[in-house]
């Protein structure tokens, strides 16, 4: 009880008021200004490297604590261009263009090109009673193995309930399925449109900054249409041409187009809209960087890339429909377009001002951590800057 009453006693019955004690040390006072500059070299300035030249800025430009900061609104449209030919003993000589390979024909923020393709097997194109290639599930002896109507998620088609031969004394569940039944056991490598590596991508893109209604589109003012019409986007020596050849994206990401191309995947293309809109509008400039979205892992290669399949009907003379089924390998590119852009204002700037200052604070409190219990003196100058007063008739009492 006593104690508690001794913990309780200073909180409760004591009360400590500030007053200020100047110290007449030149270390104490150099320390002080030292750690003050520090704090306003951090809040008002520093240098840093911005793209390999180095600029000194304050850093409160650089943290833009003086702007009021808005996020990009954006709009994208994209335009393929190239054609390839292949000759192939199953498909014979073909001609891809665009309306053949971008699928489909338009999308938002994105576009898939078919690099590769799953080879049909057989020639028959319609709805049709098949034997299944034998593996445990479809291997049978009777009918009564084989329930109609059912179908296995990994089967093609519906089985009908009848037991047919195979291959001699192999017999399978019959099913009704869309003849021919894919192959899918292997890709064709190399790919089938490796070709595509030489195709352009036109990526038209608007930019919007509503709180300070400024707008640009990454065709530049001073592009014509005819060094549009010629130019191939380089980091180095084009990097404002909006043309990408496909080969390049890939490559810049640091990946092979051909590899890439056999079994798909995706492209990120993003167009960066950092702004300092203090500056000339004709400073808002994009920057175009480029990344693979999916990963390839070396060591747990399953289920790899990106495919998907899709079907073209027609009806025969005889007027029966058909289908010409296409698994579709190919590289998406994703157009991902982010920024920010900053203005002069004077509410951010009067509170980053006001938390720098307040930032200052922690100067007197390292120096009085220094000066009360690190240096050698800590005891004299504790002495001086507590000053312990009893209450008034105690004191006078003790007098
Ligand atoms: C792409 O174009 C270059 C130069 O015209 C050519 O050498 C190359 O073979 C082409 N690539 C493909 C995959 O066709």
């Amino acid at each position: 009880m006593a104690g508690c009453c001794e913990v309780l006693r200073p909180f409760l019955f004591e009360y400590d008021t500030p007053r200020i004690v100047l110290i007449r040390s030149r270390k104490v006072g150099l320390m002080n200004r030292a750690v003050q500059l520090l704090i306003l070299a951090y809040v008002i300035g520093c240098y840093y490297p911005h793209f390999a030249e180095v600029e000194i800025e304050w850093v409160f430009v650089w943290e833009k604590g003086y702007q009021e900061m808005d996020s990009v609104v954006s709009s994208v449209t994209t335009k393929v261009k190239g054609v390839a030919m292949t000759n192939t003993s199953k498909l014979g000589f073909r001609i891809w263009d665009v309306a053949d390979y971008v699928i489909p024909p338009q999308e938002e923020n994105s576009l898939f090109i078919m690099t590769n393709m799953g080879q049909p097997r057989g020639a028959c194109f319609h709805l049709f009673f098949f034997f299944q290639i034998p593996d445990k599930t479809t291997v049978c002896t009777s009918d009564a193995n084989c329930t109609a109507g059912s179908a296995g998620t990994h089967s093609n088609g519906v089985s009908t309930g009848r037991c047919v031969p195979f291959d001699g004394s192999v017999k399978t569940c019959e099913v009704a399925a869309w003849c021919p039944v894919e192959d899918d056991t292997h890709v064709p490598k190399p790919a089938f449109l490796r070709a595509a590596e030489n195709f352009t991508l036109l990526v038209k893109n608007n930019i919007w900054y509503p709180k300070f209604n400024f707008s640009k589109r990454n065709i530049l003012p001073n592009i014509t249409t005819t060094y549009l019409k010629s130019c191939i986007y380089d980091a180095r020596t084009d990097p404002f041409c909006p043309i990408f050849r496909l080969g390049d994206i890939v490559e810049n990401a640091g990946h092979s187009f051909q590899d890439m191309a056999v079994e798909g995947g995706i492209m990120g293309i993003q167009v960066n809209w950092d702004c300092n809109l203090d500056r000339a509008a004709a400073l808002c400039l994009p920057k175009y960087s480029f990344r693979r979205l999916d990963t390839r892992d070396v060591d747990h290669n399953v289920s790899p890339g990106y495919n998907f399949r899709f079907a073209k009907y027609y009806n025969d003379f005889a007027g029966n429909e058909q289908r010409t089924l296409i698994k579709a390998y190919g590289i998406r590119f994703d157009i991902i377009v982010f920024g920010k852009a900053g203005k002069f204002d004077i509410i951010p700037t009067m509170i980053n001002i006001g938390s720098g200052l307040a930032l200052l604070g922690v100067a007197t409190v390292l120096c009085d951590v220094i000066v009360l219990y690190c240096m050698k003196k800590r005891y004299y100058y504790r002495e001086k800057k507590y000053k312990y007063v009893e209450d008034y008739e105690q004191g006078l009492a003790s007098e």
